[in-house]
């Protein structure tokens, strides 16, 4: 059967209290967190896609025991005996990096073609800082090879808002001889931060500075929090219908990751986020938006990074608004699962709406109106979703080409995203 979905347009009321899958970020480090623990952990409401699927795989092949929701570290570090896979995950790639970087021997990590080509060089400087010789391929890229280090305590200073550049820094230095600090630009997502504080191995210093003191990991409880990135397509598609209203109880709400609320609110959605819990020291809450008249906007700074994954939804967004959304110094869209400037410029054309590539972002032309058409996902999750998405309140249908690219991180997006337009 060809992997495509057509999706007809909404225009239709919402619904209040939809459940979210678990967050990707937090369940990749809930898993590597327990890999590297003193004891054993348990992890409730793991992210379903197939991305922290493949860390579960990864960790597995290197002695991590899991039964249901209890996971075991390792007694000893078993030799996977051949490249680690790491699938479409950049996540899993460059957590592992660093967690990996003491172990007893070399592994080599590889991935599929997208993750084949996207940057591993930024990981060199970092953690060959803490002594680890990380080797990658001559332009950078993956496969990578890491392990077989003796780790000292390093100080330094990225020039990316990375927040897995900087986990695989934090999971190394925890294995160091000594202290560590690493300082970078704002924006990033500090959920490795804010447990590493809640588990007395770090500390946040001033501003983006954060001092790593090694130690090992308690076994712990980790109840993972709705994903607000994939909370995002269905808090789109809400304020692209005006009254339109979506309630998402239990998500994460880590500052770095709710840069997207703030463009919507800015765009003219209504948006209620209530704090009511956290896990360990990350904070968690509700969120609704209700639909209203959008305007154009210009993102760029700090939200870029707090937004980095939901920048395709926004011109989408834009392209339902009224004039000209510019997106700027957000040239890390191109090193995501595909070029996302011009896989997200593409997917505005291919509906009939006007967008620009520029080389740090994308100039989109708001009409109020997309006619709908045919997107190729280009082998990215968020294109796919993002696409089905533009149907809301498209003049005609949307297909998506290579839609089955959701199930990296959401395999019921589609249903959930329908069975939210038809209820009342
Ligand atoms: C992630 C960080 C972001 C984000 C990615 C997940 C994480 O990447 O785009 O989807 O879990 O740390 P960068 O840290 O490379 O910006």
């Amino acid at each position: 059967m060809e992997d495509q979905r057509r999706i007809e347009p909404a225009g239709r009321v919402f619904k209040t209290g939809v459940k979210i899958p678990g967050d990707k970020s937090l369940s990749h480090r809930a898993l590597v967190f327990a890999s590297l623990a003193e004891s054993e952990s348990e992890i409730t409401g793991l992210a379903p896609g197939l991305d922290v699927g493949t860390t579960a795989t990864a960790l597995g092949r290197l002695g991590m025991q899991r039964t249901g929701d209890r996971f075991a570290p390792a007694e000893r570090l078993t030799e996977p005996g051949g490249p680690v896979d790491c699938g479409n995950s950049g996540t899993t790639m460059r957590l592992l990096a660093g967690s990996l970087a003491a172990s007893p021997f070399r592994v080599t990590l590889t991935g599929d073609a997208s993750l084949l080509s996207r940057p591993m060089g930024r990981l060199v400087a970092p953690l060959g800082a803490l002594g680890l010789e990380l080797v990658t391929q001559e332009d950078g890229t993956a496969p990578i090879t890491t392990g077989r280090a003796s780790l000292v305590g390093a100080d330094i200073n990225i020039d990316v808002a990375s927040a897995q550049v900087r986990t695989a820094f934090e999971l190394a230095a925890i294995q160091a001889d000594g202290p560590s600090t690493i300082d970078s630009p704002p924006g990033y997502r500090d959920h490795t931060e804010r447990w590493l504080e809640a588990f007395g191995l770090g500390t946040a210093g001033e501003g983006t500075k954060m001092r790593i003191a090694p130690g090992r990991i308690p076994g712990a409880h980790y109840d993972i929090p709705g994903d607000p990135s994939s909370a995002a397509y269905l808090w789109a598609s809400a304020a692209l219908v005006e009254g339109a209203h979506v309630v998402t109880p239990g998500i994460s709400l880590n500052p770095g990751r709710v840069g997207f609320l703030t463009i919507l609110e800015a765009m003219g959605a209504t948006v209620h986020g209530e704090v009511t819990g956290s896990i360990h020291g990350d904070v968690v809450g509700t969120v609704s938006v209700t639909g209203g008249e959008l305007q154009a906007v210009e993102v760029f700074g700090n939200t870029v990074a707090a937004a980095i994954d939901e920048l395709p939804l926004v011109a989408v967004l834009a392209a339902y608004a009224d004039g000209v959304t510019i997106v700027r110094e957000a040239s890390e869209l191109r090193a995501k699962e595909s070029d996302r400037i011009a896989s997200t410029t593409g997917m505005i054309r291919a509906l009939g709406g006007g967008a620009e590539p520029t080389e740090d972002g994308f100039a989109i032309i708001g009409t109020g109106s997309l006619d709908g058409g045919t997107v190729d996902a280009a082998g990215d999750h968020r294109i796919a979703m993002t696409a089905a998405v533009a149907a809301t309140a498209a003049d005609g249908p949307v297909t998506v080409r290579g839609a089955s690219a959701a199930n990296v991180s959401w395999p019921s997006f589609y249903e959930t995203l329908e069975a939210v337009w038809s209820s009342q």
